[in-house]
């Protein structure tokens, strides 16, 4: 069944979200909002926290949070569509059960995602049920996949033959366009459809918080011929590099553990969480990527890497330690016996001795180090040279001293090479990390001080204290609920122009609604937004202790919210932009100063001078009264 946007909109604005709550847990007021026991986690000062005025809840402890629907789903265990017929009811609103959207448009993504759905739906329902899935079920059997695993992960089975998914999919009057962009059916020379995964097991592959974006799948037994995977081509909900397997089901763990073990096979993860060892991610078959390694640095900055004992592993092991050791990541890597992957061990061997594998994974000096012992790298002098320089490189990444100065250490021990001779190779190899950083930062400043600029990518790592917090104050006002401020902040500032990628983000889903001639009250925003730490990352902001609207009403008692909230949304327009031309004018200064190019230097001044009358157009533009 499907509720239309408009019917979800009156059935929420109906509702009292303090009241909802009061029913199962004891509230009580503070300031402007209510307080609790949270029921998400166990604790005794209360830090659930609900607002009347927004309709909207969030606990400090365990970062839950939403509107009125979310929370009957989490308290009540329903589904969205469960949570939504109960308010209706409620609040005395009739839903017709047959009602089908009309007129609302769902957007592209979305109904990628939905056709996805139906697929995973599909092959997951021949798995478990189908007569013919029964090849697979053995296959399953045999790798001692339990049914309750597969449930888990969604696991699935295309069935043999060309045509089976494709009468499922015209049967659900699936847009065939859409399925083919997914690669779920392909098209031959004669323009004629088929089944794509035909006779293969299927993993889908879910985003962080657990849609399909994807499919992966396996031939039952290797052919000469046929690629043992084959994974579903890239589009528009699904980029590669910035998914890893299993994270929706393995974040919470690896918080819990702080620390992530990266394997490298969807097999390998799934025996792993079926004994028990839920803190996995797979990179699946590719190179990690920089945005795979942010994905992790979330949640962790503990990771294990458990990569196959062939060389394409030992390979991809020695590749990752450098992205990792860049953002900062504790590494650790751990070995198996020659011949095993996680997946056989884990079965052969059992659990325990698994964990006993983790427990002695090496720091990543040691492995190496043992790794150029093995090439036969310390047997004469000049091996040994360029050996000590690969060795001392990654150390170079590592921005704490101390750790560098341990390191070099054990190093010096474990080769018996004089301590002298490593750090003098360290300290050269800093010296060219550090150049390239002030390339890199050269061509930052550079970018940023164009004046037809992308602000958001050049300026991102550099965004003054002063730039974000203006940035939370704007995106504070956007989900205020007043249209008047959310159509001057949107006239006035482009999404891109947010230096925060969360910021950028939370501005677009905002403008999107608002233009779509929808719903901008901060209850309804929340449910635009899918990312789930987005999400928590708005409420807690909608929360904070210092409150727009109360400092500025402080400000100016007496005066009627709206206009203090449209004061308040000029003000640190103006703000906002001033300061971001003036870190512009930073940028070109100092690019003037190291100018050696008396031309180039001209121009720059000129530049310096356009942006000084920006300033000024600036602050008159925005000061009205
Ligand atoms: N892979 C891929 N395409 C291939 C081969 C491998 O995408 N043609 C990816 C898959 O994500 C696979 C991972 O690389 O899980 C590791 O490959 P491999 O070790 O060959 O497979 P296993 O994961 O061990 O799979 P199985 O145990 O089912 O053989
Ligand atoms: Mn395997």
């Amino acid at each position: 069944m499907r509720i239309s946007e408009n019917k979800i909109e009156e059935i929420r604005s109906a509702a009292n979200l303090v009241d909802v709550i009061s029913e199962h847990i004891q509230l009580r007021k503070r300031g402007k909002n209510f307080i609790g026991l949270c029921p998400f986690h166990n604790e005794k000062t209360p830090s659930f926290t609900v607002s009347e005025e927004k309709q909207i809840f969030h606990c400090f402890g365990c970062h839950a949070g939403g509107n009125v629907f979310k929370f009957l789903m989490d308290y009540e265990k329903i589904s969205f569509v469960e949570s939504v017929q109960e308010v209706a009811q409620r609040c005395g609103i009739t839903l017709d059960l047959e009602e089908e959207p009309q007129g609302e448009k769902q957007s592209e993504q979305e109904i990628l995602y939905d056709i996805n759905t139906e697929a995973a739906r599909y092959f997951s329902n021949n798995l478990l049920n189908h007569p013919d899935g029964e090849v697979a079920r053995k296959y399953f059997q045999e790798r001692k996949v339990k049914p309750q695993t597969m449930r888990a992960f969604g696991l699935g089975y295309a069935l043999n033959g060309w045509e089976n998914f494709l009468s499922f999919a015209s049967e659900k009057r699936i847009d065939l366009e859409k399925a083919l962009a997914l690669g779920l059916i392909g098209q031959n020379k004669d323009g004629k459809l088929y089944d794509k995964f035909s006779g293969r097991i299927i993993f889908p592959i879910f985003s962080p918080n657990g849609r399909v974006v994807a499919f992966a799948g396996r031939v039952l037994e290797k052919r000469e011929g046929t690629a043992k995977y084959l994974n579903s081509p890239e589009s528009s909900i699904y980029v590669k590099g910035r998914i890893l397997y299993g994270l929706s089901h393995a974040k919470d763990e690896i918080r819990r553990l702080d620390k992530a073990i990266l394997v490298e096979g969807y097999m390998d993860l799934i025996s792993l969480h079926q004994s028990g060892i839920k803190n996995v991610v797979a990179v699946s078959g590719t190179a990690l990527t920089e945005e795979q390694v942010q994905l992790i640095s979330r949640y962790t900055k503990n990771v294990v890497l458990l990569f196959d004992a062939d060389t394409a592993g030992i390979k991809a092991s020695m590749r990752s330690i450098e992205l990792l050791l860049k953002r900062e990541i504790e590494i650790k890597i751990a070995s198996l016996p020659p011949g095993e992957d996680p997946d056989s061990y884990v079965n052969n061997y059992g659990r325990e001795k698994f964990e006993e594998i983790i427990k002695r994974a090496q720091n990543f000096l040691e492995y190496q180090s043992e790794y150029y012992e093995k090439q036969g790298m310390f047997e004469d002098a000049a091996k040994t040279a360029g050996a000590i320089r690969e060795l001392v490189k990654p150390v170079a990444l590592i921005s704490d001293e101390l750790k560098r100065a341990l390191l070099i250490k054990n190093i010096s021990k474990k080769f018996n090479l004089r301590e002298k001779l490593l750090e003098s190779e360290l300290d050269k190899a800093i010296e060219s990390a550090g150049k390239q950083i002030t390339s890199e930062e050269r061509i930052r400043d550079r970018e940023a001080a164009k004046i037809n600029n992308d602000a958001r990518e050049q300026t991102i790592k550099k965004a003054t204290p002063l730039l974000y917090n203006m940035e939370r104050e704007i995106i504070k006002l956007l989900f205020e609920g007043s249209s008047e401020v959310v159509e001057f902040i949107s006239q006035n500032i482009q999404p891109e122009e947010f230096v925060i990628e969360f910021h950028a983000k939370l501005a677009w889903v905002v403008y999107e609604s608002f233009s779509g001639g929808g719903s901008i009250v901060a209850s309804s925003l929340i449910e635009k937004i899918s990312d789930a730490d987005l999400q928590s990352y708005i409420l807690e902001l909608t929360f904070e202790k210092y409150e727009i609207s109360k400092s500025w009403e402080e400000l100016y008692p007496g005066i009627a919210r709206e206009k203090v909230l449209q004061k308040a949304a000029r003000d640190t327009v103006r703000k906002f932009k001033l300061e971001q031309v003036g870190y512009k004018i930073q940028a070109n200064s100092r690019l003037i100063e190291n100018e050696p190019n008396e031309d180039e230097k001209f121009n720059l001044i000129k530049l310096n001078r356009d942006l000084e009358f920006q300033k000024r157009i600036i602050s008159e533009k925005f000061s009205g009264s």
